[in-house]
């Protein structure tokens, strides 16, 4: 039995969809512990790309059994709509979806004033993804959320909605004139409800089950290290906390049941939505990092900003994550680059959690390795430079890379 998480090192699409896709193989349970529909992992299908943003990604696998955790925030519309997908693709889900009963319930209330808050913030405004996750996570904290239980009840379900919806009318979060929109919604919420009604249960005697059945799960991050509610670059941040200490709460387990955990790092850095990016380049470098690696958000299609590596991140989540080693991804979208910086820390002493936005970047520069890299398969074959951005990286991060990505195939990796 072994318990191994995956998680973002970034600002979350760093690739994790595609290192937790290769490590299944040896997965029998893959977990979700934090987020809800504002995640989006890109897979393939046949020939077919789809996104995932609730499920984790081992529902491809048939014999993977998947959990939606208790530190999660689940829109049963939106996951309704993913189910169905699988089913279009006959990908059998049958007994292999189990969502925690404690888990948060996204609402289509939630959803407008995510929105509605978005615009009375101004240039202040996060950039959220509109999934209405902020204002979900701000009820369970208030103690006025509704769990994944409650929709086992439909008809109480339905006066706490509606008294939700007067409630927030009265406070003017809500316009009147977005009543009529919102009861049609709440007819796809109920019917989606009561379709997912049969997938909720105790998932914290399942996974105790599970590991004591001595199976091997997967624990699946969403977002990353700096979108973290705490230790991100607040206020810039979803709405959970992201980096591993809240596996054990979002699952239910104790520290001590997690053996490994895989820091992923794209091998440059991307960031959606505002919020400060120290090494972000607005040249025709960061314009060839977002073409060359197709840098749009999964969830809302926006165009992500792009920048060079910044290790005094990378260093600081690893120590906040304990990452035992880590994954370089999109190693090949640098192929092109004749030189090819690092920030190895700021001049300035700046903290990332603490005033990010003071934050100088101190760089040095690598030559790039002006070849193809997709076809290889092994550390050894990389070009001698390739490996030196690679050392390097491992160096300032103080942590070993196990996994190196050379392109989206699912074979195109280096296992280390
Ligand atoms: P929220 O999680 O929708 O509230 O958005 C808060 C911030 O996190 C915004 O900057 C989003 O762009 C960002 N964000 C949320 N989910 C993801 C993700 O899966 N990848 C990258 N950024 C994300």
């Amino acid at each position: 039995m072994s318990i191994l998480a995956v998680l973002g090192g970034q600002w979350g699409d760093e690739g994790k969809g595609k290192i937790v896709d290769a490590l299944c193989e040896c997965s029998e349970v893959v977990a979700r512990f934090q987020g809800g529909a504002n995640a989006g992992h890109t897979i393939l299908i046949g020939e077919e790309e789809t996104i995932l943003h609730q499920l984790p990604s081992g529902i491809l696998r048939e014999n993977i059994d998947c959990i939606l955790g208790t530190g999660m925030v689940i829109d049963p519309i939106s996951l309704m709509q993913e189910i169905n997908n699988l089913k279009k693709h006959e990908i059998g889900i049958n007994g292999r979806i189990h969502i925690s009963l404690l888990a948060h319930v996204v609402t289509p209330i939630h959803k407008t004033l995510d929105a509605s808050r978005e615009t009375s913030l101004g240039s202040m405004a996060i950039g959220t993804t509109k999934r209405g996750i902020g204002p979900s996570y701000s009820d369970k904290i208030s103690r006025t959320g509704i769990r994944m239980i409650d929709l086992r009840n439909l008809s109480l379900l339905k006066s706490r909605l509606e008294d939700k919806l007067r409630q927030s009318i009265s406070q003017g979060f809500i316009l009147e004139t977005e009543k009529n929109d919102l009861f049609k919604e709440f007819d796809d919420f109920y019917k989606a409800s009561e379709k997912i009604s049969p997938f909720i249960e105790d998932t914290i005697s399942l996974v105790h089950q599970y590991i004591d059945e001595g199976k091997n799960i997967l624990v699946e991050g969403a977002q990353g290290t700096l979108l973290d509610i705490d230790y991100g670059s607040y206020p810039f941040v979803t709405s959970s906390n992201t980096v591993s200490g809240n596996i054990c709460t979002g699952l239910g387990i104790g520290p001590k049941s997690i053996d490994n955990i895989i820091g992923v790092f794209k091998a440059y850095a991307t960031r959606v939505g505002a919020g400060s990016f120290p090494t972000e380049l607005d040249t025709p470098e960061g314009d060839y990092l977002q073409r060359r690696g197709n840098e749009f958000g999964a969830t809302t299609h926006r165009k992500r900003r792009c920048g060079w590596f910044d290790a005094a991140l990378g260093k600081y989540a690893v120590k906040i994550n304990g990452f035992t080693s880590i994954a370089i991804t999109k190693l090949d979208v640098l192929d092109a680059l004749e030189e090819i910086k690092i920030c190895t820390h700021y001049e300035n002493g700046a903290y990332p959690s603490i005033n990010l936005n003071e934050a100088v970047p101190h760089y040095i520069t690598l030559p790039g390795w002006s070849r193809s890299i997709s076809n290889v398969r092994e550390f050894d074959n990389l070009p001698t430079r390739a490996k030196e951005y690679l050392k390097t990286i491992e160096g300032l991060l103080e942590a070993p890379i196990s996994h190196i990505s050379v392109g989206k195939e699912r074979h195109q990796i280096i296992e280390i």
